[in-house]
């Protein structure tokens, strides 16, 4: 379910989401201190590739996964015409595997909400501390329960030519979980073509992110608020935040 979504969107998500510059700021104060040790890294959920093509810019050996083949598709031909390599894998970020150890692994824009289990956190951490080498970094953001509730909990319209949105959202107060109905109108010539899908999140409280983190063999764990990245009425404080944590040496 969470995945369909982007089966459509794919194709229009560059252009509906203008949001990458707060985490192209966030990835600088996050990342910055330790990607001069970084060589090679992987992005995780990697959408249709700007965090990859960054790290990839940056002169680091880049993988890119997701699940969706509409997205690897698009990361892979955004690559191509940027001539820059990445190496892009189809699979699940709860039991993917690389060919060999990053330094870093970014997931970026709450691709990790979008597990379908609350349990499923576990297991993309045991799979990123497995594809990191030892002292080897994640970075990564999540929406919280206050996010479901403020921003999760109505609907809203979004218009760019030749697409207009309608996104209704449900969540129940307290829940972990929150979904979006999706209505899609993409004007072809005097007519609008409609879709409709539906994306699903899940969401963990930081107490359980840091012990699952500890679980998972990571410490130094850091994590920053979101709002001061973002600066939009969406984003108050307590509605992101970004981690970075290390996998243990030895
Ligand atoms: C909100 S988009 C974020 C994309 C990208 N990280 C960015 O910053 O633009 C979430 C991405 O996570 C991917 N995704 C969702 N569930 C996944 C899973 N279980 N394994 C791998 N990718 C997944 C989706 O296909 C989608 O590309």
């Amino acid at each position: 379910m969470a995945v369909s979504v982007y089966r459509w969107l794919a194709q229009y998500y560059d252009h509906l989401c203008e949001f990458r510059r707060p985490f192209d700021a966030a990835r600088e104060t996050i990342l910055g201190p330790i990607l001069p040790r970084v060589e090679s890294a992987c992005d995780l959920g990697c959408g249709t590739g700007e965090p990859a093509l960054r790290l990839a810019a940056a002169g680091l050996r880049t993988f890119a996964v997701d699940l969706s083949p509409e997205m690897c598709r698009q990361t892979r031909a955004k690559a191509r015409r940027a001539g820059l390599p990445v190496r892009v894998l189809r699979a699940d970020m709860r039991d993917f595997r690389l060919p060999r150890p990053v330094d870093l692994i970014t997931c970026e824009c709450d691709a990790l909400n979008h597990v379908p289990r609350t349990r499923d956190l576990a297991r993309v951490l045991r799979c990123v501390a497995r594809a990191l080498r030892p002292g080897g970094h994640f970075a990564f953001d999540v929406n919280n329960r206050l996010a479901f509730a403020r921003v999760w909990n109505g609907t809203w319209f979004l218009e760019k030519e030749p697409v207009a949105m309608v996104m209704r959202s449900s969540h129940r107060r307290g829940a972990a979980r929150a979904r979006a109905d999706l209505v899609w109108f993409v004007r072809e010539g005097n007519c609008w073509k409609r879709s409709q899908e539906r994306v699903g999140e899940v969401c963990w409280s930081a107490g359980e992110i840091r012990a699952a983190l500890g679980r998972a063999g990571f410490d130094q764990i850091r994590c920053w608020d979101a709002a001061p990245f973002f600066r939009d009425p969406l984003t108050r404080p307590g509605n992101r935040t970004f981690w970075r944590a290390r996998r243990r040496e030895g």
